[in-house]
């Protein structure tokens, strides 16, 4: 279908969570910019993130022990250039939104008030709220954002789904093609267009069955980059929550996440014979690295049979979970469990996506024009497993960066000017969309194997073939970018024969330094040759 309409600005920004708000932000330095987003302002992951952000700003701390900590948790992928910028620019980033109006809690003193999570071996993570920081950060962002009214202003278009990339005759991104569901001026399909395009589309929970991500998160900027012919790397390495609350086998979709701040502040990990299994497995126990405990637990699960273990925090006293952990506090109660006097039951859920749209530092990929912030970027500070909070942080110190770069560059860009696109091509229905995940849990998830990949990738060639579709609805397009998403991250999977970080081989338990130190890069040729 061809756009109906076109908006014009100098940066194009797709997403509004902490790494769009912030490049949108900082942009205006480069010009207009456009703000285009799936559903509202507010919907993304970073509205629902609980622990924190990570930044080297106690007494004790320094940026040099943060980038250890997160060089040892990514599992020797981490790019150490990447991680140092992250790390040093860090405690900035995070003063400064607080001086934007992020209410973060403060210790006695009037400082910024640190907790600890997996991985951290100092208390580094700022919290607001007790634990709904990214609801504070992200209202603080978006309050920022209506303040700005002097020009240049930042225009946002709200229910605007992305679904391709569109480049100049120079091969170079110039804009963004959108469906909208509105009822205002704008409506149906059309295209933001800019001299720029930023993607900060978030990640792609929804690929998998049970996610802590919320609805939105399809993997449509990943899907979308992969088909403008952007480099994708690392995509084999996802993070599973260890502690997600257990609502059985047939709870579908968005789940309630269980901080791990909650393990930061004393809680216990137990299996459902009462053994703290965490003790014997890592020096940290159950604050070890994301991985190590999503292992451990998987494993706890196995040894007993059960399909959940329990988080103890009944020691930590009601008054001070309620206190600390208000929202979780709250969902639990809603299930009927009280923290303060039963034992939780968790078990692990896709949570976030620590490879991507293949950015340099500041924020390029390889498309020229077209810049990836946050989770649906790879800049290379994750590695094969991201150290808790620093997600938050990516964002921020990125969204900065890019913003610097587009206010050194735009000035020599052309005014878009795209080029025609064919018809759309290979959409598949959006029924297909829990099959797909279906089959991304059983073939992809914690623990995978030849054999499970295999069936997988059987299962989503069958889909491909079976449910295609010449019908773009959002939902068609959702299912597709998912589809994409499923297939790459499959192919991957298969590839990398060895055990690292969020990628668990069973039949390739170990870490192999000699083959597989080095990074899985998928790229498609756009004009589908
Ligand atoms: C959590 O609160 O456990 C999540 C923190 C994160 O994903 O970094």
């Amino acid at each position: 279908e061809p756009p109906g309409w076109a908006e014009y600005a100098d940066v194009v920004v797709v997403g509004s969570g902490i790494a769009g708000l912030t490049t949108a932000l900082e942009a205006r330095k480069a010009g207009r910019v456009l703000l285009v987003t799936k559903t509202r302002l507010s919907a993304g992951s970073t509205a629902w993130a609980q622990g924190g952000i990570a930044a080297a700003l106690g007494p004790e701390d320094s940026p040099e022990q943060h980038l250890r900590d997160t060089l040892l948790a990514g599992g020797g992928l981490c790019d150490e250039d990447a991680v140092r910028m992250l790390v040093t620019e860090g405690p900035s980033r995070v003063r400064e939104l607080a001086a934007l109006g992020t209410e973060f809690e403060r210790a006695d003193d009037g400082t910024i008030a640190l907790t600890r999570e997996g991985g951290h071996r100092r208390d580094r993570i700022a919290h607001a709220g007790g634990d709904a920081t990214g609801r504070e950060i992200s209202r603080a962002l978006i309050e920022a954002l209506r303040a700005v009214q002097e020009d240049p202003g930042i225009e946002v278009i709200e229910h605007a789904l992305v679904t391709d990339v569109l480049t100049d005759a120079a091969g170079r991104a110039c804009g963004v093609t959108l469906h909208v569901i509105g009822e205002g001026r704008i409506d149906g399909v059309g295209a933001a267009l800019g001299r720029a395009v930023v993607l900060a589309t978030g990640g792609f929970g929804q690929v998998y069955a049970s996610t802590t991500n919320p609805a939105v998160s399809t993997g449509d900027g990943l899907a979308v980059a992969l088909r403008a012919g952007a480099q994708i790397v690392d995509v084999e390495f996802v993070q599973f929550h260890p502690t997600v609350l257990w609502l059985g086998r047939t709870a579908k979709g968005q789940q309630p996440l269980i901080s791990e701040a909650v393990r930061g502040e004393g809680a216990h990990l137990r299996d459902v014979e009462g053994r703290r299994f965490m003790l014997d497995r890592h020096e940290l126990a159950e604050l070890a690295p994301r991985d190590v405990v999503a292992k451990g637990v998987v494993t706890a699960m196995a040894e007993t049979g059960a399909d959940h273990v329990w988080l103890d925090a009944r020691h930590l006293g009601g008054e001070f979970l309620a206190e600390r952990f208000p929202t979780i506090v709250a969902r639990c109660r809603s299930f009927g469990i009280d923290p303060a006097t039963d034992l939780v039951p968790v078990a692990p859920a896709q949570h976030y996506a620590s490879g991507g749209v293949r950015t340099d530092q500041r924020g390029r990929t390889t498309v020229p024009g077209l810049y990836a912030c946050g989770e649906v970027s790879w800049t290379g500070v994750h590695g094969a497993n991201r150290l808790a909070s620093n997600s938050l942080l990516e964002g921020l110190v990125w969204g900065h960066r890019i913003a610097i770069d587009l206010a050194e560059s735009l000035v020599d860009v052309p005014g878009p000017e795209p080029v025609e696109r064919d018809g759309e091509s290979g959409l598949l229905d959006a029924e297909a969309l829990p099959f797909i995940q279906s089959a991304m849990t059983a073939g992809a998830g914690v623990l995978r194997s030849a054999w499970s990949l295999g069936t997988l990738r059987a299962r989503l060639d069958q889909l491909g073939r079976e449910r295609s579709s010449t019908v773009p609805t959002p939902g068609a397009w959702e299912a597709t970018n998912v589809h994409t998403v499923a297939a790459t991250l499959e192919r991957h999977a298969t590839l990398r024969e060895e055990t690292r970080g969020g990628h668990w081989r069973e039949d390739f338990p170990v870490r192999d330094d000699d083959r597989w130190r080095g990074h899985l890069v998928s790229t498609v040729d756009p004009d589908g040759v």
